[in-house]
């Protein structure tokens, strides 16, 4: 079983970044397609598969941005440090324009009264926004989860005509990077375990 694993898996694994400037290449459909369906092979509470897909272009783009943008803006008024606010200004620059991707995914979930059903369908919405956010890294795409945009969430329902039944779980841009951020730092992995029964 050993000689089967696959080391390039975990480079991408490392090597996948939150991007927030692409180029407007546009992105094939089958691609997207490619894709989604990696997202959909997700695991899933009791198999129920959750999840609905969004793959938003075009002119409601606009709209979605000037939300986003909305967002950050009110962020930033409530900062007091200048030096913070000058880097946010960039942050604004990507909101409006979701960093120039051609795509916007949104990914939902099914709601439920029972909220211990509704953190399953959260949790398996999740497991299949990473498999996205994987797989686009893994064709040379760039993807930023982000739930920034939920902060403005009635109005992102309006644009989209997103019903009540659905619970919004993420947005992401799609598209080809053009920005290679330097790498996040991540607390090392043995602080994070407590080995039990070892
Ligand atoms: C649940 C979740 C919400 C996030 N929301 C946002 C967001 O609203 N805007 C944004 O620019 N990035 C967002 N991010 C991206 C994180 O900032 C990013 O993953 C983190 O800083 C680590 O950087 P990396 O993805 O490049 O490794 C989010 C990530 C996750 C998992």
């Amino acid at each position: 079983m050993r000689e089967m694993i696959d080391m390039e898996f975990f480079d991408l694994i490392k090597n996948r970044r939150s991007i927030r400037r692409y180029k407007s290449q546009s992105v094939h459909k089958e691609d997207i397609l490619k894709i989604l369906d990696a997202a959909n092979w997700a695991p899933s509470a009791m198999n129920r598969q959750p999840w609905e897909f969004l793959v938003i272009s075009g002119e409601l783009l606009k709209p979605l941005g000037n939300s986003y943008k909305g967002v950050i803006e009110e962020f930033i008024s409530k900062m007091e440090n200048d030096s913070e606010i000058i880097s946010s200004e960039k942050f604004v620059k990507f909101a409006a324009h979701f960093g120039g991707a051609p795509v916007v995914i949104v990914v939902l979930a099914e709601t439920n009264e029972d909220p211990r059903e509704q953190k399953a369908f959260l949790e398996s919405a999740s497991a299949a926004m990473e498999n996205l956010v994987l797989a686009a890294g893994d064709m040379g795409l760039g993807t930023c989860w982000m739930t920034g945009p939920l902060r403005d969430e009635s109005n992102l329902r309006r644009i989209l005509d997103i019903s009540p039944d659905k619970e919004i779980v993420a947005v992401t841009p799609l598209g080809y990077p053009d920005e290679t951020p330097h790498p996040t730092p991540r607390t090392e992995v043995k602080n994070k375990i407590k080995w039990i029964g070892w």
